[in-house]
C-alpha cells in the first residue's frame, strides 16, 4: 500500500471510529437484543426450574485450601470457589437430597499454585478420587447412577483431563470416575477429548470488581482499530516455538508488530482495561488453551472479540450469539488478519457493537459476589435445568458397576 493511500485509510477508519465510538453505550436506547431463543434463554430464571444438593465435605477439600492460599479468589479458575459460596445461598439448594435433581461436589482442585501463581492440576485427580470416595460411602446417591445427576466445576485448562499440556491432557483423558458426571468447565474444544458430549462450558473468571472500577465514559470514541496484549511466545514451556498457540500468537506478531492499525505487544500496561474500551477489535487468540479471559473482557468491554482458536466451544454458546458479536478467523488465516478485519462492512461493526452493549451479554461472563439475575451462575444452572428430567436410564439397578475404581495411571490411585 503506497504513503498516500494508507494515509487515506487511516482517516477513513477514523471517522468509522468516531461513530463507532458514539454507538457504545451501557443500557442506552441503542443497545440491541437479539430476537428470538438466544436472547431469552439468556434472561432465563433458574428458580424453580431445578433443585441442587451440596454436599457438605471437611474443610480440607474447600474452605482451608483456600486459606492457605488466597490468590486462589482472583485466578482465572476461581469459578470453582464462587460456584460453592454463590451455591451455599441459592434459592435452587435443598437440604434434603430425596427431592435433588443435581448432586454437587464442592472439591477446589484448582486450588493448587505455584510460587509464579500458576495452577498445577497434579494433584487433582487424587483430591478428586478421595472425594468421590467419601460421598459414595456417606451417602447413597453417587451409587445410585455413579455419578450421572452429579456435576463437577473443573475450570482447569483441560478440564478434567486434569493437565495443562494438550498432549499429555489428551493421553490422560477424562479422569475415569467422571466419566458419567456433568462437568461445568472453561475448556471447549469441538471433537475433544477433554470435553464429552453434555458438559457445560463457562466463560473464565475475571474479577468483576475490578473490571468495573476500570470503566470509563462510553461516549469516548474507538481510536484503536486492533488491540491485544499477552504472549505472542512462551520461550519458557515452548523453547522451539511451534507449539504455543499452535504458532497463531507468533504468526500475529511477525505479520502486523509493524501494522500501525495493530495495537499489540508482549506488555502488560495498568491501562489495559481502559485500551480495551477505546478499542474497536480485541485479539482473542487460543494460548496453551484455546479459552482466555479476553473473551470476558472483550464483551464486558465492548470491544469485538476477534476468535482465533480453531473449533473452539464458546461460553454458553446456546445462549449468547457469539457469531454475531465476534468474529471468528481461522488459525491459518492470520497472515490475512489486516484484510479481514478491515473489509467488515462498518453497519456490521455498529451492529455487534449495539448487541455488545447489550448488559445481559456482559452480566452472563461475570461470577459477581453476591450473585445477580442472569449472572454466569445463573447461566450454569439454567444449562442444568435444560438437561432436566434426567433419563431413567441413568438409575442403574443395585449392584450393578459401571465405573472401574482401578482405571487410569497409577499415580492417580494414590491417596490423597
Ligand atoms: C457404594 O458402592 C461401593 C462399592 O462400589 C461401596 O463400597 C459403598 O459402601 C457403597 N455406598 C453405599 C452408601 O452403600
Ligand atoms: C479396570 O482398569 C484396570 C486398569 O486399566 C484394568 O486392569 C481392569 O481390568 C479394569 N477392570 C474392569 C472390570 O474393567
Amino acid at each position: 500500500m503506497g504513503f498516500r493511500v494508507w494515509v487515506l485509510s487511516i482517516l477513513i477508519l477514523h471517522g468509522v471510529f468516531a461513530r463507532i465510538g458514539v454507538a457504545e453505550g451501557e443500557g442506552s436506547h441503542r443497545t440491541e437484543r437479539i430476537s428470538g431463543s438466544a436472547g431469552d434463554v439468556l434472561e432465563d430464571d433458574p428458580v424453580g426450574r431445578l433443585k441442587v444438593f451440596v454436599y457438605e465435605l471437611p474443610s480440607k477439600y474447600n474452605k482451608k485450601i483456600v486459606q492457605k492460599d488466597p490468590r486462589c479468589l482472583t485466578h482465572m479458575f476461581a469459578a470453582e470457589i464462587f460456584m460453592h459460596r454463590f451455591l451455599l445461598s441459592s434459592p435452587v439448594r435443598t437440604l434434603n437430597p430425596e427431592e435433588a435433581d443435581w448432586f454437587y461436589t464442592p472439591v477446589y482442585t484448582t486450588c493448587d499454585l505455584t510460587p509464579n501463581g500458576l495452577p498445577l492440576p497434579f494433584k487433582s485427580p487424587r483430591m478428586m478420587r478421595s472425594a468421590i470416595k467419601l460421598i459414595s460411602t456417606s451417602w447413597p446417591y453417587w451409587n445410585r447412577t455413579e455419578g450421572a445427576d452429579h456435576f463437577f466445576v473443573v475450570p482447569h485448562d483441560f478440564g478434567a483431563c486434569f493437565h495443562y499440556q494438550e498432549e499429555k491432557a489428551i493421553e490422560r483423558g477424562i479422569l475415569p470416575l467422571l466419566k458419567r458426571a456433568t462437568l461445568v468447565q472453561t475448556f471447549g474444544q469441538s471433537n475433544h477429548v477433554c470435553l464429552k458430549e453434555g458438559s457445560i462450558t463457562i466463560p473464565p473468571y475475571a474479577p468483576p470488581q475490578k473490571m468495573q472500577a476500570h470503566l470509563i465514559p462510553p461516549d469516548i470514541p474507538r481510536s484503536i482499530f486492533v488491540y491485544f496484549r499477552g504472549l505472542f511466545y512462551d520461550v519458557g514451556n515452548d523453547p522451539e516455538g511451534g507449539y504455543y498457540a499452535r504458532g497463531a500468537r507468533a504468526s500475529i506478531w511477525e505479520n502486523f508488530k509493524n501494522n500501525p492499525l495493530f495495537d499489540i505487544s508482549a506488555d502488560h500496561p495498568t491501562t489495559y482495561y481502559e485500551d480495551m474500551q477505546r478499542a474497536v477489535f480485541c485479539l482473542c487468540p487460543l494460548g496453551w488453551a484455546p479459552w482466555s479471559p479476553r473473551l470476558v473482557e472483550g464483551v464486558v468491554f465492548g470491544c469485538i472479540p476477534v476468535i482465533i482458536a480453531d473449533d473452539i466451544v464458546l461460553p454458553f454458546a446456546d445462549a449468547i450469539p457469539w457469531e454475531e458479536i465476534g468474529v471468528f478467523v481461522a488459525e491459518k488465516d492470520v497472515p490475512n488478519l489486516d484484510k479481514i478485519l478491515t473489509s467488515i462492512p462498518t453497519e456490521v461493526i455498529l451492529r455487534k457493537q449495539r448487541l455488545l452493549a447489550n448488559p445481559s451479554m456482559k452480566q452472563a461472563m461475570l461470577f459477581p459476589q453476591p450473585g445477580q439475575p442472569g449472572d454466569a451462575f445463573h447461566q450454569i444452572l439454567n444449562g442444568l435445568a435444560r438437561k432436566l428430567p434426567h433419563d431413567k436410564s441413568i438409575y442403574l439397578s443395585p449392584g450393578n458397576k459401571v465405573l472401574n475404581w482401578t482405571a487410569g495411571p497409577v499415580g492417580d490411585l494414590k491417596p490423597w
